[in-house]
């Protein structure tokens, strides 16, 4: 189903105080949607909402770890209580890592799948019922291109990715005819805090001169729901990745090799890059 306006919607943006999330929440309140700001660090939340106020925009803040599921229930009772029904939900907190499987602790593991997978569960739970009895409503799953495309030291990212990729997949077949309409997102290499300096600096040249910037992939999503389109990959010419991975896999595998990071890339542990 096509989003032919944004004005006066209720919009719920996870991941909000930082990088793809903090641009599409300012675009989505450009549009004239009332946005509601999630991630853990209320200061950054802040000043999201204050750009927001600046423009003319209505946006509330709501502290809240997506990997919490009683945090996230509490969270969507005090948006609706604030802003009425969530209409759009964009599930795009996320957390990554490089590392070899072998030197991931399992805990780290579970912290990654709890954010990136299981808060869009938890999301998605608590807004759904809603959206299906009101007959409308916009689910937007912020994946990536690792959810179509596996390298080597993203184990865990990976996992979680295709994970969340599988549930929006089969969410946007199981909600046909709802009148709830589902997009996945899958980014590339985007310009944000994502990356730390340790990161950019042993990033190789070629998904160097790849990195886009979150203003394009905002609007890309915008012109994606406006169009009534359930996957959006940008920039649009790495999902022709997807096809040689499936008819080409000796050769996928050989040029995901070559063109991964090295190793010992960005080696912390998820918790050091949150
Ligand atoms: N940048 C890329 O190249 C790229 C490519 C493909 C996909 N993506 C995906 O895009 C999404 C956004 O990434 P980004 O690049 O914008 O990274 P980012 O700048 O690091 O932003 C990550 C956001 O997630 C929030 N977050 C992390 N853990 C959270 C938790 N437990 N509870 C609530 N919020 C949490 C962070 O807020 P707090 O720290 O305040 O909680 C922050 O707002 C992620 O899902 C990522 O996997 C990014």
């Amino acid at each position: 189903m096509r989003l032919d306006s944004l004005a006066g919607r209720v919009a719920v943006v996870t991941g909000a105080s930082s990088g793809i999330g903090r641009v599409l929440a300012l675009r989505l309140a450009e549009g004239g949607a009332r946005v509601a700001l999630v991630a853990r660090r209320a200061e950054a939340l802040a000043e999201v909402a204050a750009a927001i106020e600046a423009r003319g925009g209505v946006a509330c803040s709501v502290v809240c770890d997506v990997g919490d599921r009683a945090a996230v229930e509490a969270a969507v009772a005090r948006v609706e209580a604030k802003l009425g029904p969530v209409e759009l939900l964009v599930n795009n907190a996320g957390v990554g890592g490089h590392r070899p499987f072998l030197r991931w602790d399992v805990a780290d593991v579970e912290a990654v799948m709890r954010v990136n997978y299981l808060g869009a569960v938890y999301w998605t739970k608590a807004v759904l019922p809603g959206m299906v009895a009101r007959g409308e409503g916009w689910l937007v799953f912020v994946a990536s291109v690792a959810g179509h495309l596996p390298s080597p030291d993203e184990s865990a990212y990976v996992a979680s990715k295709f994970a969340m990729v599988g549930l929006s997949e089969v969410l946007s077949m199981e909600l046909e005819g709802s009148g709830v309409h589902v997009l996945q997102v899958c980014p590339g290499v985007i310009r944000t805090p994502f990356f730390d300096a340790e990161a950019l600096a042993r990033m190789p040249a070629a998904a160097r001169r790849q990195m886009r910037e979150p203003e394009g992939l905002a609007d890309a999503v915008l012109r994606a729901l406006a169009r009534g389109r359930h996957r959006v990959t940008y920039p649009a010419p790495l999902a022709a990745a997807y096809a040689i991975r499936q008819l080409l896999p000796r050769f996928f595998r050989w040029g995901t090799k070559k063109a991964a990071l090295p190793k010992d890339a960005g080696a912390g542990s998820p918790a050091d890059r949150t």
